[in-house]
């Protein structure tokens, strides 16, 4: 979708749905007040690839209440709300992105982005950055902000590499982020879309997790809240003895794929679920990936091996084998919760495109004295989303006494 080709209907349904979503974004909401007073992004041209959903069409009136110029483009061919992206379009916000799109257009659709010539870039997944990178080495932004691991992995190994040519904040690494989105988001969202396209039972069943990070700890408590008997993968042994602790079975893949009716692979890695994997797995095995790219679940052996695939339900392939056995894979491996659900719910997307927003207005604060590093936002910004979205939620904060305060920062005072 450009901005030529909006339709009313749509528009007005997406309308909707992020009137809904900016009811559960205090935080974001505080900060497009402040933005409209004080216009920190007046004269900055924006261009974001985000996944396109009401929590992201929220995120842009935010930065253009800023006074930025915002153009935004998908991070992913399966997630676009095409609804949210007509809403977006009628309110006069460029977007490039439809839902479904294969990898010409979204390559075409990045560089529709890059063409206003951005002053800072939004990224979830480092596809701007890298195609701003290797295809207009001269067009450098100010600076760019990354949201998910995979793309803070990304660019950090760019850095290393020397081929980082302005800075960028790594938002994933704010705490009000990563603890949240990762965790809370994933976890509910993840399931979220395996169920909406499966409706299976979690009660009972064997749920393998692969990758007990941030989104895998979320993933795994989410099943195991619902009934299933969770079994942990991870190759970190600090993560797995952790996942141990929390009363999970933990072992490798090969034999987790024997026994596993669910697999969620949420580890930003290649090939976790593969050939040999699929061999022993069950019959109605379910597979679904989590993580950014549709790389965790090896698609090409499992296309090797079957002897057929039909879409059998919403977002649901089931792939037949010589032995009669029968794969089912969500969302063709990519991100499940936003290919077969709506992605992370608009909570936790509060508090992570707060990050957002105000690591825009940092890069610009700062600019002068940042190098072509990765960058994390200052703690201090963290504590403040932290407090507001505490206080929306109907909590209350303790606070230190002034004698608290000098026993804690004092070395002298043990008893
Ligand atoms: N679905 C979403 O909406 C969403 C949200 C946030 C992050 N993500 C993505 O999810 C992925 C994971 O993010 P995270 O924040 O949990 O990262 P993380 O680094 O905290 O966790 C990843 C874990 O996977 C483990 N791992 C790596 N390779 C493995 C392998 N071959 N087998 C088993 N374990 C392995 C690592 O040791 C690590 O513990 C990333 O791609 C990230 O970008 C997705």
């Amino acid at each position: 979708m450009s901005h030529d080709i909006a339709d009313p209907g749509l528009a007005a349904d997406g309308a909707l749905r992020v009137e809904w979503a900016r009811r559960r974004m205090p935080v974001l909401a505080s900060i497009r007040e402040r933005f409209e007073k004080e216009t920190p992004l007046a004269g900055i041209r924006l261009g974001a690839c985000l996944h396109v959903t009401a929590e992201t069409a929220n995120l842009m009136e935010t930065l253009r209440a800023g006074g930025a110029e915002v153009a935004l483009c998908a991070s992913n061919p399966l997630s676009t709300q095409d609804d949210v992206a007509a809403a977006l379009v009628a309110s006069g916000i460029p977007v490039y992105a439809v839902r479904g799109e294969d990898a010409e257009s979204y390559y075409s659709h990045i560089r529709a982005v890059l063409d206003i010539e951005p002053h800072i870039t939004m990224d979830d997944g480092a596809d701007l950055v890298t195609t701003l990178l290797k295809e207009r080495p001269h067009q450098l932004p100010i600076g760019s902000t990354e949201e998910t691991t995979t793309g803070v992995i990304r660019l950090r190994a760019m850095a290393r590499a020397g081929v980082l040519r302005f800075p960028v904040v790594a938002v994933n690494d704010s705490a009000t982020k990563h603890l949240f989105d990762n965790h809370h988001g994933t976890g509910q969202s993840a399931l979220d879309g395996v169920i909406r396209s499966t409706n299976i039972l979690l009660a009972g069943k064997t749920v393998v997790v692969i990758g007990y990070g941030d989104c895998g700890i979320g993933v795994a408590a989410r099943a195991d809240g619902m009934g299933a008997r969770v079994i942990v993968v991870e190759v970190d042994p600090v993560r797995a003895l952790s996942a141990a602790m929390e009363g999970y079975q933990v072992t490798t893949v090969d034999e987790a794929a024997r026994v596993g009716d669910l697999f969620i692979t949420v580890t930003g890695d290649l090939h976790v679920l593969r050939g040999e994997h699929f061999d022993v797995m069950r019959d109605g095995a379910v597979l679904a990936n989590a993580g950014h790219f549709d790389v965790e679940i090896d698609l090409g052996d499992l296309e090797r091996r079957a002897t057929g695939k039909r879409r059998i339900r919403h977002e649901l392939d089931e792939w037949a084998m010589p032995d009669g056995r029968r794969l089912h894979v969500v969302a063709e491996g990519r991100l499940v919760n936003l290919g077969a659900a709506e992605g992370h719910p608009a909570e936790v997307m509060d508090m992570s495109f707060a990050n957002q927003a105000l690591a825009a207005e940092w890069l610009l604060a700062s600019a002068d004295e940042l190098e072509p590093q990765v960058y994390r936002l200052p703690e201090a910004l963290d504590a403040d989303v932290a407090a507001i979205a505490l206080e929306a939620m109907g909590g209350r904060l303790e606070r230190l006494t002034e004698e608290q305060k000098a026993y804690l920062a004092s070395w002298e005072m043990g008893t």
